[in-house]
């Protein structure tokens, strides 16, 4: 067992590909990708794995991980013990997550703690993620009325608290309440009922909500579906689509802050 801190041969930098072949990986990303002795990806379309390995011939899937009926947290440690095993084995590793690879990626973060408790460098670099995406294309500036984002099921199971008159993200929606892995799963209309029914207790049943999906391909348009809020069960909603849930009106400014205008 290393020493806490000391430094050792292996290494590990996290990278994110983004949502678009190729055309969403940053420059220190791809100097990354490239200078790597070994490169493992996740990714989900064959052009963006092909073009990962023409970057680095020594790149390898972490898809053979996914099976059928498989738990999800399982596949998440299986995935950060291979890359927690090249760095210990001494070789520089770059393991490259679509989207942002901190940003809804349990592997990356665990990898990179367990790394960092052996005494191994060990950090990660930011991606372009679903949510980067949603904002250029729906025209969402956070910074207007503020944003929150939840995983879905994370949001009911732990009854988060939000406020309606913000913008509102919901993450794997299409993969409501599924602790394992089933190819080509739509959510389940009984669970998108009752994700509607909590909902509806903020925003009236015509709210307007958008289901989402970035589009993988420079010349493709993201797909958006404008919907009711009550019709959301009725809804095929996939793994890869996000929920945008516009505010609900403004309240009433606070005057005091306003008058610091005035003052400047
Ligand atoms: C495991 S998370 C991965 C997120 C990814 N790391 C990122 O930075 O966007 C999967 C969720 O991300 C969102 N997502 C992934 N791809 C998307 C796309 N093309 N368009 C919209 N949302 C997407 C969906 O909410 C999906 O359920």
């Amino acid at each position: 067992m290393a020493q806490q801190g000391s430094r050792k041969a292996g290494s590990l930098v996290v990278v994110g590909t983004g949502l678009k072949v190729a055309a969403h990986t940053t420059l220190e990303a791809l100097q990354e990708l490239r200078e790597a002795e070994q490169v493992f990806y996740l990714v989900t379309d064959p052009a963006t794995a092909a073009w990962l390995h023409r970057v680095n011939p020594a790149a390898a899937t972490l898809e053979d991980l996914y099976a059928e009926g498989k738990f999800r947290g399982l596949i998440y440690r299986q995935m950060a013990d291979r890359i927690v095993a090249a760095v210990r084995s001494g070789r520089r590793v770059c393991a490259a997550f679509y989207g942002h690879p901190g940003v809804f990626v349990n592997a990356s973060h665990l990898a990179i703690r367990r790394l960092r408790r052996q005494g191994y460098p060990a950090r990660m670099l930011p991606g372009i993620s679903a949510e980067d995406c949603l904002f250029a294309d729906l025209g969402v500036n956070p910074g207007d009325r503020g944003c929150q984002s939840f995983e879905a099921t994370n949001f009911l199971k732990a009854r988060r608290r939000f406020d309606p008159t913000s913008e509102l993200l919901l993450w794997q929606v299409g993969v409501l309440g599924e602790s394992r892995l089933h190819a080509g799963g739509i959510a389940k209309r009984p669970r998108l009922e009752r994700l509607t029914t909590r909902l509806r207790r903020y925003y009236p049943a015509s709210h307007p909500v958008v289901l989402y999906e970035a589009a993988s391909f420079p010349a493709c348009d993201p797909l958006v579906r404008r919907i009711r809020l009550d019709r959301l069960p009725a809804q095929k909603v996939v793994p890869m689509m996000t929920l945008y849930i516009p505010p609900m009106p403004q309240r009433a400014p606070d005057r005091s802050v306003l008058r610091w205008y005035e003052e400047g």
